[in-house]
């Protein structure tokens, strides 16, 4: 099924419903141990805008064709990706060193998230507005409210979700008639060409959605001066981000960026729960999460019990091979795991205590939690985006809001405690798109809404709210006589 899209292991490029050659390729590497993987098309200026093109050719006919049809046909390829999901699964644990299971749950949730889009795609249809709501107005004025395309969608993907952050910009943009311009991370890129092919198989239209793969830097710049991509539905850095928004001026926007997310821990917390979601919410997938738990801001008088239940679990977690379900697997690369190392020796260096179960080798960190950590030492404002957990002392819960607060991100905080009252007036004031009352911060369940604030994102994700940001709205007004 999946030879039409490779040659000698040279992957091709989804052009106009065909799978092409791609005169330049990238070579792609396991982080797990440096197998070669295969090549990936490295797109020059032409096949960009070739596909550019396709996308325009075909969005005439895609948003034409009735929403109950369209629905249809992101079923039938939602069927072809469960189909496939273990292929799928194997090639992602491998591209990205994200352990087996989590890698088959990210496929299987992308399955979830196609149908549900379809589901909720149908309630949101529209609505009438009577214009006699308001004293100054007339009733003799209603409003048809419709949604209608936008035109090409430039969906970018990063590479720790290279399924499921493709599908959630693919699907919701596909139902409501947008084509799409798709550009998985490269280091993704083999697992995000796989699922293009599984949801062809399901009968996509030729056209609707074209592949673009390449590194970042080179096709930015290119698609950015094209004036015909309608919106742009990015996650990824908070640094492309912004680039990305200068580059492609007054177009709509939807961004998920970086996180520095806290878990604020009271003093009528239960501590082994509490211990229990910030290990698992800062360690999954190494870490690898936008909305990994990123530091600790502890009550001063519960810190030396939490701390010891923290290392203990910490002390448990398994360690290497992501086909052996280990959670603490290589980073994605060498540069990513120098980072990570950076900041626990400069937190080392200022008087953290420093807690790990094992020494870097390569790109594999062992989890490690740093302890004492003060406001000066560079972890306790930056994202890692690997296995390490800082934890920070705190005198009063209004210092737990400042500093939580005292950050440029503002993606979700968590609050572990039992006063609810207490906690909701905490939650209140916190800076951020989404508070997690006792349990660990993450994106799903799909339906709910994600967002960041301040330089954690622009607009928000979620299966309805992903639909109404991939569609505009379109207001028909009748004047009754
Ligand atoms: P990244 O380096 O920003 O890359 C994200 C995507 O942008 C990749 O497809 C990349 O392609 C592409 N890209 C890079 N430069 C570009 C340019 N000039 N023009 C157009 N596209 C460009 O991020 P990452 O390393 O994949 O992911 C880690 C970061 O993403 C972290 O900061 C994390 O917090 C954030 N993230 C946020 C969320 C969220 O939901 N808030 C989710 C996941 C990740 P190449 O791979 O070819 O460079
Ligand atoms: O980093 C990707 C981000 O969207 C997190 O998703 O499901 O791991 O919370 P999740």
């Amino acid at each position: 099924m999946f030879e039409e899209i490779r040659k000698n292991n040279i992957y091709k490029i989804f052009l106009d419903g065909r799978w092409i050659e791609s005169e330049n390729n990238i070579k792609i590497y396991s982080p797990i141990d440096n197998q070669f993987l295969g090549s990936i098309p490295a797109m020059v200026e032409k096949n960009v805008l070739d596909a550019i093109d396709s996308c325009e050719k075909s969005l005439i006919s895609w948003k034409s064709i009735c929403l109950f049809d369209r629905c249809e046909i992101l079923l039938s390829s939602a069927n072809k990706l469960f189909e496939y999901r273990e292929e799928i699964a194997n090639i992602l644990a491998k591209e990205i060193s994200k352990d087996y299971k989590s890698s088959l749950s990210e496929v299987i949730r992308s399955v979830d998230l196609i149908k549900e889009t379809v589901a909720e795609a149908k309630r949101i249809n529209g609505e009438v507005l009577f214009g006699d709501r308001m004293s100054s107005q007339t009733k003799n004025k209603l409003s048809i409210v419709s949604r209608e395309s936008i035109g090409i969608i430039l969906a970018i993907s990063p590479f720790n979700y290279p399924i499921n952050l493709s599908v959630s910009k693919i699907a919701p943009a596909l139902i409501m008639g947008n084509t799409v311009l798709f550009k998985p991370a490269t280091q993704g890129s083999i697992s995000a060409l796989h699922l293009i092919r599984a949801l062809e198989l399901g009968g996509l239209p030729k056209g609707i959605i074209n592949t673009i793969t390449g590194r970042g830097s080179v096709i930015g710049s290119i698609i950015s001066k094209s004036k015909k991509i309608g919106m742009v539905n990015f996650t990824g850095s908070t640094s492309i981000g912004e680039s990305l928004s200068k580059s492609f001026g007054m177009i709509p926007m939807t961004m998920e960026l970086g996180g520095k997310d806290a878990a604020i821990v009271l003093s009528d917390a239960d501590l082994e729960d509490a211990a229990d979601n910030i290990v698992q919410g800062a360690f999954s997938y190494s870490g690898q999460r936008c909305t990994a738990i990123k530091r600790v801001l502890v009550m001063k008088d519960i810190a030396e019990k939490l701390k010891k239940i923290i290392r203990e679990k910490v002390s448990k977690l398994t360690v290497g091979n992501p086909f052996d379900n280990c959670m603490i697997t290589p980073l994605i690369n060498n540069e990513s795991a120098d980072f990570v190392e950076k900041l626990i020796n400069d937190a080392v260096e200022k008087g953290a205590v420093k807690y790990t179960t094992g020494e870097r080798n390569k790109n594999l960190i062992y989890p490690t939690v740093l302890e004492n950590v003060s406001l000066d030492m560079d972890v306790a404002f930056e994202e890692p985006f690997g296995p390490v957990l800082p934890i920070i002392e705190v005198e009063s819960i209004q210092d737990a809001i400042d500093i939580n607060n005292k950050s440029i991100y503002g993606l979700q905080s968590s609050i572990f405690g039992k006063n609810i009252d207490e906690i909701f007036n905490i939650a209140e004031k916190l800076e951020c798109g989404t508070v997690n009352i006792n349990g660990k911060s993450e994106r799903g369940p799909d339906n709910f809404p994600f967002l960041g604030i301040k330089s954690s994102g622009i607009g928000v994700q979620g299966i309805r709210y992903s639909l109404e940001s991939s569609s505009r709205i379109k207001s028909i007004v009748l004047n009754k006589k």
